[in-house]
C-alpha cells in the first residue's frame, strides 16, 4: 500500500517558473511513489478575497491546465476543487468545535496577513479558520505526508495539535500527518526579487520562445561587467541564479568561464534561453493538448472530485460515530 500525499494550491491563475520549480514539479515526482491528492483550494481563496470573486472560476481553469501540463496525471492522481467535495466543509466545521481560539490567534501567517493586507478588510470568522479549513483537508483523506513549502510548516503543526485534541476527545480517528519539505530551488524573478505575479517579475510556467527570450534579456547581470574582457562575478547575477535552478550541474562551468571572463553576458543568456526553452517545451505541449480540450478537462475534476468525495465521506462518518453525532 502506498503512503497517502495530499497538498492543495490556491487558485491564481496562471503560474510562473518559481511555482513550477518550486512546487509542481516534485507533485509530479511524487505520483510514482504515494496515492496523491491535489486540490484546488478555491473556499480558501474566499478567506482573503471574498470581495472580489468575477474572476475565480478562470484562475480555477487556467491553474488546473498548468497542473497538467506540469505532469500532474488524473490516472495516477485525484485531482480536483475543493468547494464540489463538500465533506472537506462538513469536517472544517467539526474540527473547528475542538479548535482553541488563541491557536488559531498564535499562527505566524495569520497575524503577518492581518498587517500585510491591511487593505482588504479580513478580520473575518473565515479568515480566522483559515488553517482549520486547511486541516480539514487534508484530515479528510487521512494523509500521511503534505508536500509544502517552509511557509506552510506551521499550519501542518497545527492540523497535528488538532488531530491530538480530536483523538483525546473521541478516539483514535486520524493519523498526524507530516510536512514534506522539497528541496526547492529558489528562483528569483527576473529583477532579483522573490518571483511574483505582483510584482511583474516572472516567467510564466508555459512561456514562449518570445517570452523566454525578452524576459532573458532583462535579466540583471553583474553590473560591474561593461566589457566582455571584464571578469565577473556570477553571486550577483539573476542569470547565474537560473542556472543553479534549472541546471545545476552547469552551474560550475558557467561561474568558472563567467569570473575569468571566458565567456560573455549575451552568449551566457542565449544559452540559458535554450535550455529553459528546452525545458518548457514538453510543459507547453501539454497544455495546448488540454487547452484545445475543455471538456476534458472538466471531466478530470468531476472524476476526481467522485473519487474524492468517496474517500472523504467514509473518513467524516468514520468522525460523526466516533464523536456520537445523530445518525
Ligand atoms: N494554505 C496553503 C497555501 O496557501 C494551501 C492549502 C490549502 C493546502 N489546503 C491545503 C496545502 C492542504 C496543503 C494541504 O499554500
Ligand atoms: Fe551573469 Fe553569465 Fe554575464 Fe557571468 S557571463 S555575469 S553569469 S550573464
Amino acid at each position: 500500500m502506498k503512503k497517502r500525499i495530499f497538498s492543495g494550491m490556491r487558485p491564481t491563475g496562471r503560474l510562473h517558473l518559481g511555482n513550477y520549480l518550486g512546487a509542481l514539479k516534485n507533485w509530479a515526482r511524487l505520483q510514482d511513489d504515494y496515492q496523491c491528492t491535489y486540490c484546488v483550494v478555491d473556499w480558501h481563496a474566499l478567506t482573503t478575497g471574498y470581495e472580489d470573486t468575477a474572476g475565480l472560476k478562470n484562475k480555477v481553469e487556467e491553474m488546473v491546465l498548468d497542473w497538467l501540463a506540469a505532469g500532474l496525471d488524473p490516472k495516477k492522481s485525484v485531482l480536483f476543487v475543493q468547494s464540489s467535495v463538500k465533506q472537506h466543509a462538513e469536517l472544517h466545521l467539526l474540527l473547528s468545535m475542538v479548535t482553541p481560539l488563541g491557536w488559531l490567534e498564535r499562527v505566524p501567517t495569520y497575524k503577518q496577513q492581518l498587517r500585510e493586507l491591511s487593505g482588504r478588510d479580513i478580520a473575518t470568522y473565515g479568515f480566522l479558520g483559515y488553517p482549520v479549513l486547511q486541516a480539514a483537508d487534508i484530515l479528510a483523506h487521512k494523509a500521511e505526508y503534505v508536500p509544502v513549502g517552509e511557509d506552510q510548516v506551521p499550519h501542518v503543526e497545527l492540523t497535528r495539535e488538532i488531530v491530538r485534541r480530536f483523538n483525546h476527545f473521541f478516539g483514535n480517528v486520524f493519523p498526524e500527518p507530516e510536512a514534506l519539505l522539497a528541496e526547492v530551488k529558489l528562483l528569483p524573478g527576473i529583477d532579483g526579487r522573490k518571483m511574483s505575479k505582483s510584482y511583474g517579475n516572472e516567467i510564466s510556467m508555459t512561456a514562449s520562445s518570445e517570452e523566454i527570450r525578452d524576459k532573458v534579456q532583462r535579466m540583471v547581470t553583474d553590473p560591474a561587467r561593461i566589457h566582455v574582457k571584464d571578469p565577473g562575478h556570477p553571486d550577483v547575477c539573476i542569470v547565474y541564479k537560473f542556472y543553479e535552478a534549472v541546471a545545476s550541474e552547469m552551474a560550475t562551468g558557467v561561474a568558472e568561464e563567467c569570473s575569468k571572463a571566458g565567456i560573455g553576458c549575451v552568449r551566457c543568456k542565449s544559452r540559458l534561453v535554450d535550455l529553459l526553452d528546452q525545458m518548457i517545451e514538453p510543459l507547453r505541449k501539454r497544455r495546448d493538448e488540454y487547452a484545445r480540450n475543455p471538456d476534458m478537462v472538466r471531466q478530470i475534476l468531476e472524476e476526481g472530485a467522485k473519487k474524492a468525495r468517496k474517500t472523504a465521506e467514509a473518513v467524516v462518518a468514520e468522525a460523526r460515530e466516533a464523536i456520537g453525532l445523530w445518525r
